[in-house]
């Protein structure tokens, strides 16, 4: 068994769509460890996007993840980390997502793509750390 962090963005949050993806979760058959609705500070969206600093993109995420309040949780299970990814599909939720995934049903655009995902044991790792350092 395993963790993985899941963020379902301010967009989704905005969208009204968080139990949507908690029931995509669940209905898959991962558990949920920690779940909670905040703001995020501007260190922390910084933090958590670190591998994307200096990219084109990188500010208007920032900006956009700190935006409005989002659903943080901590799931768990068997291969959760790919379990997960699959589930929210790929990061272009026209070009990469396909039908049946959460940004392939729900996004349009890469920007307002729904949800965050770890994408390997050392990302979950670092990223429940980071959200959940009491978990
Ligand atoms: P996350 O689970 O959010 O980390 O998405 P990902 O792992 O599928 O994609 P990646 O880590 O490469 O990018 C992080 C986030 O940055 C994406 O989810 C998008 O919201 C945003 N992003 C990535 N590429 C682009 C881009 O080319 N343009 C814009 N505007 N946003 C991008
Ligand atoms: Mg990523």
């Amino acid at each position: 068994s395993e963790r993985t962090l899941v963020l379902v963005k301010p967009d989704g949050v905005s969208r009204g769509l968080v139990g949507e993806v908690i029931s995509r979760i669940e209905r898959k058959g991962l558990k949920l460890a920690a779940l909670e609705l905040r703001v995020v500070d501007r260190a922390t969206a910084e933090q958590h996007y670190a591998e994307h600093d200096g990219k084109p993109f990188y500010n208007d995420l920032v900006e956009f993840i700190t935006g409005g309040p989002l659903v943080a949780l901590v799931v768990e299970g068997t291969r959760a980390i790919p379990a997960f990814r699959q589930l929210a599909g790929g990061t272009d939720p026209v070009e990469k997502a396909t039908p049946g995934t959460i940004r392939g049903d729900f996004g349009l655009e890469v920007q307002f793509n729904l949800v965050h995902g770890s994408d390997s044991p050392e990302s979950a790792e670092r990223e429940v750390k980071l959200w959940f350092p009491n978990l």
